[in-house]
């Protein structure tokens, strides 16, 4: 069976085409609008919709070029939650494909996509992983999730302003390393070096201790703001303040999403924990999640997909389709964008 996956939540054109139950990703093609809009500091939907518009004949293009496209069997394609101007995008792009080719389509949530990106490794499914604690980190989504298996879900908590990619890319603006701010943030702070003099920055670390499974990153992103404002013009602008503000942010982001992740793992007593979205493909998140969980002894299995599944691409849509082929549709104009779709 081969599922062909189309994903424009937000701004990048992915199409793949993935080969189950063996889980062979053919082709995976993200077209990424990076460039366009790190001008801006950050997301314009409607210049994203047009680049996607742009963009979706030559990357679907690219994703057939050695199959025949008239063998796939399903189309699988994302819905929400996202920007609703871009979803309706990939929405149309596979309507047309499907009525061309009769084919069905099955709509997709991000959000689950992002959580079986760890599925598209054939040996996960044998896994005795469930119940399973997901934690979904990307620009717009920091939720904890119950997972009792594929498809079933219980949000436990989410974020109540910012998400921590969201709060990495305002940041790194503040700090005038570009955009998108995750992975800027992380190679500055890959390059600090210990010095003989420091600033030691500090932040909070919001609602870590809170008995809830919510999160809050909006005030972190203020208080870099003010911290920077007091600065000196000098030292606003040296290698050494830049580097451990990036750092002291990334740590504080990384303490709270570890700290409520495994105290959410233990409450529901759970087998193992799940990443994914943009943010897990963090090295410092992966290798401190796995530290944690090894010194607390607390035999959980820890799931993270590579580093290029993490962040959006269509490979995960085409699992997700897989895993949700009961709910194939030819009655294609039924498929429509749910910009706050809530996974259940
Ligand atoms: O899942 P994703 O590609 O798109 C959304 O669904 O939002 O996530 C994008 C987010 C951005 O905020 C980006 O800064 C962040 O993921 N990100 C990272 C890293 N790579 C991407 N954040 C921290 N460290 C990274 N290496
Ligand atoms: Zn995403």
């Amino acid at each position: 069976m081969k599922i062909l996956g189309i994903e424009t939540s937000c701004d990048d054109t992915c199409i793949s085409v993935t080969k189950v139950k063996s889980f062979e990703i053919i082709s995976n093609i993200v077209s990424s609008q990076v460039k366009l809009h790190a001008k801006y500091g950050g997301v314009w939907p409607f210049l994203a919709k047009r680049e996607h518009q742009k963009d979706l004949p030559i990357v679907l293009k690219k994703a057939t070029k050695n199959i025949d496209i008239s063998k796939i069997d399903l189309i699988g394609v994302t819905i929400g939650p996202g920007l609703e101007p871009c979803l309706w995008q990939g929405i149309n792009f596979a309507k047309d494909l499907a009525e061309k080719l009769n084919k069905p389509i099955v709509p997709v949530n991000h959000i689950e996509a992002h959580i079986l990106a760890n599925f598209l490794d054939y040996q996960t499914r044998q896994r005795n992983l469930f119940p399973a604690i997901c934690l979904v980190v990307s620009g717009g989504h920091t939720q904890l999730i119950l997972m009792r298996d594929i498809g079933k879900y219980r949000l436990i908590g989410e974020t109540r302003d910012d998400a921590a990619g969201e709060c990495f890319d305002k940041v790194a603006r503040i700090l005038g390393l570009g955009y998108p701010g995750g992975p800027a943030i992380a190679v500055t702070v890959a390059n600090l070096k210990p010095k003989t003099y420091n600033l030691k920055p500090k932040l909070p670390r919001p609602m870590i201790y809170q008995k809830n499974y919510d999160f809050s990153f909006s005030g972190l992103k203020t208080a870099v703001l003010y911290d920077f404002r007091s600065r000196s013009q000098k030292i606003k602008k040296s290698k050494i303040y830049i580097q451990e503000m990036a750092a002291e942010v990334q740590q504080a982001i990384i303490d709270v999403l570890i700290y409520k992740t495994i105290k959410a793992a233990k409450d529901f007593r759970v087998k193992s924990i799940i990443l994914g979205g943009g943010v897990a493909a963090n090295d410092e998140l992966r290798r401190q999640f796995a530290l944690n969980l090894k010194s607390e002894i607390l035999n959980l299995k820890f799931l993270v997909p590579p580093k290029i599944f993490c962040t959006d691409n269509a490979a995960m849509v085409a699992v997700t389709a897989y895993f949700h082929k009961k709910e194939a549709t030819k009655n294609w104009q039924i498929v429509k964008a749910e910009a706050n779709l809530r996974i259940s």
